[in-house]
């Protein structure tokens, strides 16, 4: 049994339109038990154009709303980058930064990630931040070196009380969109290394993400370890989303 809130969140990566979104949200809310949200956080992260119709869908359901990155910037010229005042006129109350993909894709450094976390601490805004390591740093073992470089150049200069506000998602880049996760005992051993590499992590919430589903959830989040899920495909599926929140929320009553 954790004492740490469990948190569940659907990254959508760049699936819905604003019109769809919609759809999903509904189908999301029929889903998930009210209550659930007595003891589960549940956050949506849509992509950006789909934040406005998300934000109105959710309104009074007990759904947060997420973003998928944040530009490390205030305002200026940075063509086509969202900065954390933008989010924050929707509402929008978790960030997902650092994300394997944005990493690859957008070619983002340790340095700006830092940058990011910063910028989303300052306005208040709950950074998710992502770590993880490849296939080939996992089959040489480099696991837990990678990724506990990755999390001390995330949080570098950040506050101790920043920090345990924070939450971070292990999510090894070889079980993402593979149909398979991690062992739930390998998943744990990780975070233990994450939390210990950070003053304040012990806090934070740690999510657990690559391939979670139903079918996999109960034995990831029984893991005093993992507080939780980040979910990409089975986020885009309403009753398989709802499992895993329910998943979440039999773990924390479950000795
Ligand atoms: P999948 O759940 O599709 O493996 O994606 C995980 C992920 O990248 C969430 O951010």
């Amino acid at each position: 049994m954790t004492h740490r809130r469990p948190l569940i969140a659907g990254n959508w990566k760049m699936h819905q339109t604003a019109a769809s979104a919609g759809v999903l949200v509904a189908e999301i809310c029929a889903a998930i038990p009210p209550q659930s949200y007595d003891d589960v956080d549940v956050v949506l992260c849509p992509p950006y154009t789909a934040l406005a119709s998300v934000a109105q869908a959710i309104a009074g359901s007990g759904l947060h709303l997420g973003a998928q990155d944040v530009s490390a910037h205030e305002w200026g010229a940075y063509t086509a980058q969202i900065s954390a005042p933008m989010l924050l006129e929707f509402g929008t109350r978790y960030v997902i930064v650092g994300h394997s993909e944005c990493r690859a894709y957008a070619r983002q450094q340790d340095e700006e990630i830092n940058a990011k976390v910063r910028r989303c601490l300052k306005h208040g805004l709950i950074p998710i931040v992502a770590v993880g390591e490849t296939h080939e740093e996992h089959a040489a073992g480099k696991t837990h070196e990678r990724v506990t470089g990755q999390i001390r150049e995330a949080f570098a200069g950040v506050e101790i009380g920043d920090v345990e506000r924070a939450v971070v998602a292990y999510e090894p880049v070889w079980a993402i969109g593979s149909g398979t996760s991690d062992t739930p005992e390998e998943a744990a051993t990780v975070i233990a290394a994450i939390r210990s590499a950070v003053p304040g992590l012990e806090r934070a919430r740690c999510l657990y993400g690559g391939s979670m589903k139903p079918e996999n959830a109960a034995a990831l989040l029984a893991q005093p370890q993992i507080d939780g899920g980040l979910i990409g495909g089975a986020s885009l599926n309403a009753q398989s989303f709802a499992q895993i929140v329910d998943h979440a929320r039999k773990a924390i009553t479950t000795p």
